[in-house]
């Protein structure tokens, strides 16, 4: 049987509207995305990650005062119990750092003293613990696998200048920490994907809050999803010299191979936020005088684009920047996480309202009803 033998089945759920949602609009023509009504563009240009964070939680952006006492609270917030910081330094060295920080982010719920309660003025609460506890649980991890101890957290400095700094020991370079900054903004949000998706089903049952985001984690990790920036970086090591880049993409495709980073089920020409990190990327590889991974990448943009008309999606120039922050590249999907928490968290909350839980159906396939044989008479 062909699926478009199945009236009302798209695999995949392509173009299946799966809920009503008024935090961001995802355009298929690619020409921006907004946060509710703010163009992402321009929130990496004029705003920060801790007031878009702002914007996703409560839907308005905040006045003077509430945006002192929101960033007041997420600075307090940023320190995990040393038990979990010990249990996450001391997990399997070769754990995979996005099963570590779904582990991390699993057992912050049993510290957390408004786990199980579902309210809106709950969940606002513990949004703010997720966003402002998760980069402290990964620079922790980040550390230990140097031999370094963990670092407590810096309450001067903002969320991306923190974590950096968390990361490193030292204040770092404004630019550094403004491109990781822009990077969240660009992260944190994109309608009904895969992994909020996930934690929207998961918040469709009445389940709680950490429950759902460390669903939405198991399904980011994966390659096609949130996995593709650090898939990215791999084969932009790979193919090692610019010169080499043209020949090597055009031998994958011939081979049907998918070039992680590009295309996207949504978008169908561009995805608006690719050039905003590219530039923030090119920016930190001529301060560094290391360019030699952008002029790949656009030899692979190139090809791409003329062999296949595929564009590069956000995953594709946020790998080389994180690695010009000096990341390690099991990093980068762990990144997007810190990233999509407040959107997420946002999902999470809109789905509280008006909810019905999630049960689709499927259409069966397999044998008809037939009887039961016992074991002996079998043959
Ligand atoms: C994002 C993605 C999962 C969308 O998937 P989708 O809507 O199901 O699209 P499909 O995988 O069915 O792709 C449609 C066609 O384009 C091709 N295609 C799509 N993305 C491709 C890629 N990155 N490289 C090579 N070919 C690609 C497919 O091979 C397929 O070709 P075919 O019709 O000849 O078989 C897909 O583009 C992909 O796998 N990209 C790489 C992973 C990635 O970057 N993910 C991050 C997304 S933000």
């Amino acid at each position: 049987m062909m699926p478009s033998d199945v009236p009302g089945y798209s695999p995949g759920l392509e173009d299946v509207i799966a809920g009503l949602s008024g935090i961001s609009k995802v355009d298929p023509e690619g020409d921006e995305l907004i946060y509710y009504g703010y163009k992402v563009s321009q929130l990496c240009e004029q705003s920060s990650f801790e007031e878009v964070c702002y914007l996703l939680l409560n839907g308005t952006l905040p006045l003077k005062n509430e945006f002192t006492a929101f960033q007041k609270k997420l600075i307090e917030e940023r320190s995990v119990p040393s038990k979990l910081i010990q249990y996450i330094c001391e997990l399997p060295k070769e754990a995979h750092y996005m099963d570590v920080l779904r582990s991390g982010i699993s057992n912050l719920s049993h510290y957390d003293p408004q786990c199980e309660d579902n309210s809106k003025e709950a969940e606002l609460a513990k949004s703010i613990r997720l966003i402002a506890k998760v980069p402290t649980l990964l620079a922790a991890r980040i550390r230990a696998q140097k031999g370094a101890k963990p670092l407590a957290p810096h309450a001067k400095l903002g969320h991306a200048a923190n974590f950096l700094y968390m990361v490193n020991g030292t204040e770092p370079d404004p630019d550094f920490a403004k491109a990781l900054d822009v990077s969240l903004i660009c992260y944190a949000e994109h309608g009904f994907n895969a992994s909020t998706f996930t934690a929207r089903v998961i918040a469709s049952t009445l389940s709680e809050m950490h429950s759902c985001i460390t669903g939405a984690i198991g399904a980011l990790k994966g390659p096609l999803h949130g996995g593709a920036n650090e898939q990215a970086m791999y084969m932009l090591q790979e193919i090692g010299d610019p010169a080499k880049a043209e020949g090597w993409i055009k031998e994958k495709l011939a081979q049907k191979a998918k070039i992680m980073g590009f295309g996207h089920r949504v978008y169908k020409k561009k995805d608006a936020r690719a050039p905003i990190l590219k530039n923030w990327g090119w920016k930190l590889a001529k301060k560094l005088g290391q360019t030699k991974w952008h002029e790949i990448a656009e030899i692979v943009e190139r090809v791409m684009m003329s062999e296949k008309k595929l564009f590069p999606n956000v995953d594709f120039p946020a790998a080389p920047l994180y690695y010009l922050l000096g990341l390690p590249i099991e990093v980068d999907t762990p990144l997007f996480v810190v990233g999509r928490m407040p959107g997420w968290c946002a999902h999470i909350i809109e789905q509280r309202v008006g909810n019905r839980i999630m049960r689709p159906e499927s259409h069966y396939t397999g044998p008809q009803a037939r009887d039961y044989i016992p074991l002996i008479k079998r043959s």
